[in-house]
């Protein structure tokens, strides 16, 4: 198991050394605020999906686990020149889908390893990615399996706002998705 981690992060790195390397301290930078911005962004964004199941259930708060819901999290991209957001490969939103090979491989990496986050050099840009880990059961109320855990009236209104949905059936410690912090070089 760990030689096949080792060759995937071996061949992802082998992807970007063609353009040029982060130094280290560029690195540590980019993975210290992205920490920062991910963290603050989930705060956020529990918070209002918390506040939102006690006001009217979990059918009402299913526009809540949404970035663009708040506006804090547009205002802290803004404060850090970066853009903030979350992708997966088995996503609700489609906005919200894995782009690209690249991404791709790095997916089946955190699928496979206990990587905390890394930073990526990509077009002009230094990305830094971390896995989002469905942590709390109340996540299951809209990810988990939707006859035993989603609620009919829940069921019934993420497929109609998204009729493509592939983000149910998720168990407790699952690899649900990931941050995504882009910062222009
Ligand atoms: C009240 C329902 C609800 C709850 C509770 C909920 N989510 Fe979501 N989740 C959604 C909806 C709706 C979307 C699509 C949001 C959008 O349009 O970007 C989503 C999207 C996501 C995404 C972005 C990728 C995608 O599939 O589009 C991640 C990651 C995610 N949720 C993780 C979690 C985690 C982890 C928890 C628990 C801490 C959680 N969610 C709790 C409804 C919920």
């Amino acid at each position: 198991m760990r030689w096949q981690i080792i060759v995937s992060i071996f061949s992802v790195f082998m992807l970007f050394s063609c353009n040029s390397k982060i130094d280290s301290k560029k690195y540590s930078e980019i993975q210290k605020k992205g920490n920062e911005i991910s963290n603050i962004a989930q705060t956020i964004l529990l918070s209002n999906v918390g506040k939102a199941i006690k006001k009217g259930g979990p059918e009402y708060a299913v526009e809540f686990c949404n970035l663009q819901a708040s506006s804090i999290t547009e205002n802290l991209g803004v404060d850090n020149n970066c853009k903030i957001s979350r992708v997966s490969a088995k996503n609700r939103n489609s906005e919200n889908m894995l782009s690209g090979e690249v991404e791709k491989s790095l997916w089946e990496i955190f699928e496979n390893s206990n990587v905390n986050d890394t930073v990526i050099q990509h077009n002009k840009k230094l990305i830094f990615y971390k896995p989002i880990i469905i942590g709390a059961p109340a996540c299951l109320m809209c990810h988990g399996n939707s006859e035993s855990e989603i609620s009919s009236a829940t069921f019934e209104k993420i497929q109609k706002l998204y009729p493509n949905d592939l983000a149910t059936g998720y168990k407790m410690s699952d690899f649900r998705g990931l941050w995504k912090i882009e910062f222009e070089l």
